[in-house]
């Protein structure tokens, strides 16, 4: 063949199988099979090989992923990436309607969508060509993930015209491919995914190309961000250009003349949601005009013309196999529902806590019983009643042990307390607990010292205390199950980086009843080293802000143990260290800083930071982090899909900052 004849070809073919890759991707409606599809391209790659410089960028080819890159590049957004207000029930759909119609004049027409769980990302054309595509990151700066959203097959490299277009949309991991992704990690022993979103954001961050290309995402394009030379007066017209282009868009949209029409869709898609082969948060209603748009325009954070109809979290029945027992490390018992597996809002459940027995008589559970099910803030999954209704006669009811199941010591219900405990301080199970919280990320953050491998420590006795983490030996971990050479090298490693810890890491690692991350910092920063906190009077300590009656006594009661003594004594002849490192607290009068005072809140999910080092840091410039919105909270920062308490927040009027607003401050 000539290199005419070559271009030709190779022309041809990469015209022909991106046409099939539409139908097939975009379309859902294929027009080769696989294996023709297959033979193709391989026809097609090998002519590429041979002729690189005639290879086109738009060739399916690109799909596979090309090279690892080591960083992310930012990318600054023409227009910002927003998020949306929420609305939570019908009562607050008609309230955005109410705004809507007093911002317009008129009664607007509203297109409704499925809001798509997955991640927002932006992809830029030029000239029909993909150039760029990037997450939205802060909403101002995201970073170019271009490469990784090459390998979605249902984004067009080339579109259907030659325009200059920025459209944006949902990428997503449908449930199917989430579904194989776990199996195959889980055969593995990897770390599994929580949930489809997780997971299509783990691949699309990933540097090496290759593995997004291995994970089958898919997207949904929902809007234009900027175009030229194009007139469009409505969302909806938005979207029917945008897939006379080639983009996906999704299909279950629908244009609603009044807002009883956008309730009966959302309620619609209650039921209906659970059917769909990827997952859904809720609905996106947006005005459709685009000129009312415009006159409606936007809060700080979001859009005035469109809000997100968040759903109630997801509810399954189940039937309730067993009530399993577990011992914590201050021996507190705690019940463990053990359910016939289940999916619930993209996992598959087997085990909900139970709390204690108090809760199983109020929600009078037997075993066998069906039960619903729900997963708490969308994670942990809760049982939340039973269905007696439909009871056969065959449940059995569940009796607490009157003995403790590892050590057969009796357990007690201390006074005022609901929980069991078991008393026995060597109750090897508190002793197991114990030593996993010690080696946990807020207390020593020892790596590769996880659950399975302390387990495996405890039952060969090579540990039975603490100190005796830092005296294992490489041939004696070398002899556990699954322990090369490698990870045994690292996990040395990572025990004696511990030994440089802050006092407060220890201290909270040695368990001390009451004595959470927090009054573990609090007490390193105040006595600095663990001989003066060991000193320290119960008046003293009391003295201390955050200190009360209760941990004071806790505390004294802890280091009068000669026990306790030996330990620590023995950690510090092991090269523990025993002092605290961190920045001394800045005193009232000369922190001038923002947060000094005050108190803060965060909330929803954060990009770039991570929310206990951004805790942290508000903590150490004297502001006060709490856990839920009051007329007390001086602030709100509202990471990404921030949900109730922003919504609180906004009720009595607080300041709200988002991520960037954030950083920025903690940088001053
Ligand atoms: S429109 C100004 N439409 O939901 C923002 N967003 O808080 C306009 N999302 O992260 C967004 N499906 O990525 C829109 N059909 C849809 C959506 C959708 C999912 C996501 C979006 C953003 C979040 C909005």
């Amino acid at each position: 063949m000539s290199e005419q004849d070559v271009k030709i070809e190779i022309d041809r073919l990469t015209d022909l199988l991106n046409e099939y890759a539409y139908h097939y991707y975009v379309l859902d409606q294929p027009k080769v099979s696989d294996a023709e599809y297959d033979q193709l391209l391989r026809d097609l790659m090998g002519l590429e090989q041979d002729h690189p410089a005639l290879k086109r960028e738009d060739s399916p080819s690109e799909r596979v992923g090309g090279e690892p890159l080591d960083h992310f590049k930012k990318v600054q957004h023409d227009i910002p990436m927003l998020s949306l207000s929420n609305a939570f029930n019908e009562e607050e759909l008609r309230d955005f309607d109410r705004r809507a119609q007093q911002g317009l004049g008129h009664t607007p027409t509203y297109s409704c969508e499925l809001k798509i769980d997955g991640l927002a990302v932006t992809l830029k054309y030029e000239n029909g060509r993909f150039v760029q595509g990037a997450t939205r990151g802060d909403g101002t700066t995201g970073e170019d993930i271009t490469s990784n959203l090459k390998t979605i097959a249902s984004i067009p490299l080339r579109l259907k015209e030659d325009v200059t277009i920025e459209v944006r949309g949902e990428a997503f991991m449908p449930k199917r491919s989430f579904d194989r992704l776990n199996e195959a990690k889980e055969k593995n022993g990897e770390q599994l995914f929580a949930n489809p979103r997780n997971a299509a954001a783990g691949s699309l961050r990933q540097l090496d190309p290759k593995i997004a290309a291995k994970r089958n995402l898919d997207i949904f394009i929902y809007s234009i961000g900027q175009v030229q030379d194009k007139e469009i007066d409505s969302h909806h017209e938005a979207l029917q250009y945008v897939e006379s282009l080639g983009f996906k868009t999704n299909d279950q949209h629908k244009h609603c003349e009044t807002i009883e029409e956008v309730i009966t869709y959302c309620e619609g898609w209650l039921d209906k949601r659970a059917d769909l082969p990827y997952e859904i948060d809720g609905i996106v209603i947006k005005v459709d005009s685009l000129k009312d748009q415009e006159k409606l325009g936007f809060t700080a954070k979001s859009p005035r013309w469109a809000t997100a109809f968040k759903f109630p979290a997801e509810e399954v029945v189940t039937t309730l196999q067993d009530i399993e027992l577990s011992i914590g490390r201050t021996g507190v018992v705690t019940p463990t529902a053990i359910l016939d597996p289940v999916s619930v809002a993209g996992t598959t459940v087997q085990r909900a806590s139970l709390h204690n027995e108090d809760l199983i008589r109020e929600k009078d559970l037997k075993l066998g019983d069906k039960v619903t099910i729900k997963k708490a803030g969308d994670i942990i999954p809760e049982v939340v009643n039973v269905l007696t209704e439909q009871r056969t006669g065959s449940e059995k009811d569940f009796h607490m042990p009157t003995e403790c199941p590892e050590c057969e010591s009796e357990l007690v219900r201390l006074e005022g307390e609901v929980a069991l405990r078991c008393v026995n301080p060597k109750c090897p199970a508190q002793i197991r607990e114990g030593l996993i919280h010690f080696v946990s990320r807020n207390a020593m953050n020892i790596d590769g010292l996880g659950e399975r491998v302390i387990t495996q420590l405890f039952s060969h006795q090579l540990v039975t205390d603490v100190a005796d983490l830092y005296k294992l030996k490489r041939e004696e971990l070398l002899q556990l199950e699954r322990m090369g050479e490698k990870s045994v090298d690292n996990l040395l490693t990572a025990i004696e980086a511990s030994k440089e810890n802050s006092l407060e890491k220890l201290l909270f690692g040695l368990g001390i009843r009451f004595v959470g991350s927090k009054a573990a910092k609090t007490l390193a920063q105040h006595f600095e080293t663990v001989d003066k906190l060991k000193e320290a009077t119960r008046a003293q300590l009391e003295d201390i802000d955050e200190i009360g009656e209760k941990m004071a006594d806790a505390v004294v009661t802890y280091f009068e143990k000669p026990q306790v003594d030996e330990l620590i004594d023995e950690l510090k002849e092991l090269g523990v260290n025993t002092t605290y490192k961190g920045p001394k607290p800045i005193s009232q009068e000369e922190n001038d800083s923002y947060f000094s005072g005050k108190t803060i809140v965060l909330t929803g999910t954060m990009e770039e930071l991570n929310r206990n080092d951004a805790k942290a840091e508000i903590e150490a410039l004297g502001g006060k982090v709490t856990g839920s919105v009051s007329a007390k909270t001086d602030l709100l920062i509202a990471g990404e899909k921030a949900g109730s308490k922003l919504k609180k927040a906004e009720e009595l009027q607080i300041e709200i900052w988002d991520e960037a607003r954030l950083i920025e401050e903690l940088k001053r």
